[in-house]
């Protein structure tokens, strides 16, 4: 049996997780909490808002599955690495924000993240099969590929939520849209595989079939394929390094298309590029920016354009000094959302 503590399960992510572990009699849910929505009687354990570190301590899990949303995701990604217990990671949040931090948490504690995210799992997957010289992202594109900024100026919350492939939380959907979701992405890759900026390349693939694909030394690129279903990647994390059957029918070939991303229009892929290459707190800084800035979106306070905008802006006035512990983390983080100039 694996023990299963499941953080965030009210979501997208932890209604899937809960799916995936009734269908696998070998899983177990022994710990479970959310933000707000009462929860009670969903695990033996249970916690609604508030520190999760004593629920976490109190449950003896194989596994801690994080499926928080933002940086407020940042506790059990941290307790867990530091630990040494199994991080199956959907909060890329907390990893783009703590980045050395985790890693080094991980060094210590010496247990496996494996991603949830559906294309970092692709990429660990390929990676088992040797050293990744570079890697690919895909992104669909989102709802609004291949407008041009005029076309974007009045594009409401509503149009945002319609994602073509992945059907997910508001935020991530939100960054789907502006790109941002992959921008957090290639910080996220930076991290889980030790890679370069420039060894990590994002593809638009508006079907979502292929999740990534690893290039190797000796020419071989190998890709992982499957529908886009996040059953699949749960169900990886919570079992690996095992495989478990799930409902997802195999695949069936079709024409598969690629396309550069639009750089320009969107341009939150490139900036958390540069926010990942100045390192620092300066991916903290974009992840704590985007965040105020995509609830000020949601609210109806914020343009879908100057989502942008205001993550530049922060950008541009935080020093993005390294944080040596995490209360210097958390303070780059309450700064950067401090500065983001729209009204609460
Ligand atoms: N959805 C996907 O398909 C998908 C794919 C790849 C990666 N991810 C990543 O997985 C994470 C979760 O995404 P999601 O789409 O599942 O989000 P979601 O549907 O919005 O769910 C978020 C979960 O986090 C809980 N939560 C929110 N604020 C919290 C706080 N301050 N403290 C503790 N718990 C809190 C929510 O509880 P309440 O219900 O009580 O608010 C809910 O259970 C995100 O990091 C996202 O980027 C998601």
């Amino acid at each position: 049996m694996t023990r299963i503590a499941l953080l965030g399960a009210t979501g997208s992510i932890g209604r899937q997780a809960i799916e995936v572990i009734d269908a696998n009699p070998e899983l177990e849910l022994v710990a479970a909490t959310s933000g707000t929505t009462p929860i009670e009687g969903l695990a033996p354990l249970t916690q609604t808002g508030g520190d999760p570190t004593e629920l976490l301590e109190r449950a003896q899990a194989d596994v801690v599955l994080n499926a928080v949303v933002g940086f407020a995701g940042l506790v059990p990604t941290m307790w867990a690495l530091e630990h040494g217990v199994t991080l199956a990671l959907a909060n890329k949040e907390s990893l783009v924000a703590a980045g050395e931090l985790a890693l080094a948490a991980r060094r210590r504690g010496g247990g496996a993240l494996v991603p949830v995210d559906s294309e970092h799992s692709a990429l660990f997957q390929c990676a088992q099969l040797g050293e990744p010289e570079s890697v690919v992202l895909t992104a669909s594109g989102g709802p609004f590929r291949g407008r041009t900024r005029d076309e974007l100026q009045h594009v409401t919350p509503e149009e945002a939520l319609a994602h073509p492939t992945w059907s997910m939380g508001p935020k991530i959907t939100v960054d789907s849209a502006t790109l941002a979701n992959k921008g957090l992405e290639i910080i996220e890759a930076h991290f889980l595989f030790g890679l370069a900026y420039d060894r990590i390349e994002v593809v638009v693939h508006p079907t979502s079939i292929v999740h990534g694909l690893v290039r190797f030394r000796d020419g071989a690129t190998i890709a992982h394929l499957g529908y886009p279903d996040m059953r699949v990647p749960i169900s990886y994390a919570l079992t690996y390094p095992a495989r478990a059957a799930t409902p997802v029918p195999p695949l069936v070939l079709q024409t598969l298309e690629f396309a550069e991303p639009d750089v320009e229009t969107f341009r939150l892929l490139a900036l958390a590029r540069e926010a990942g290459e100045r390192g620092g707190t300066f991916p903290c800084a974009y992840n704590a920016a985007n965040e105020v800035a995509v609830q000020a979106f949601l609210d109806g306070r914020l343009g879908f354009l100057d989502i942008a905008g205001v993550v530049e802006d922060v950008l541009a006035r935080v020093d993005g000094a390294p944080a040596r512990d995490l209360a210097e983390l958390v303070a780059a983080d309450q700064r950067a959302r401090e500065l983001v100039p729209i009204p609460a």
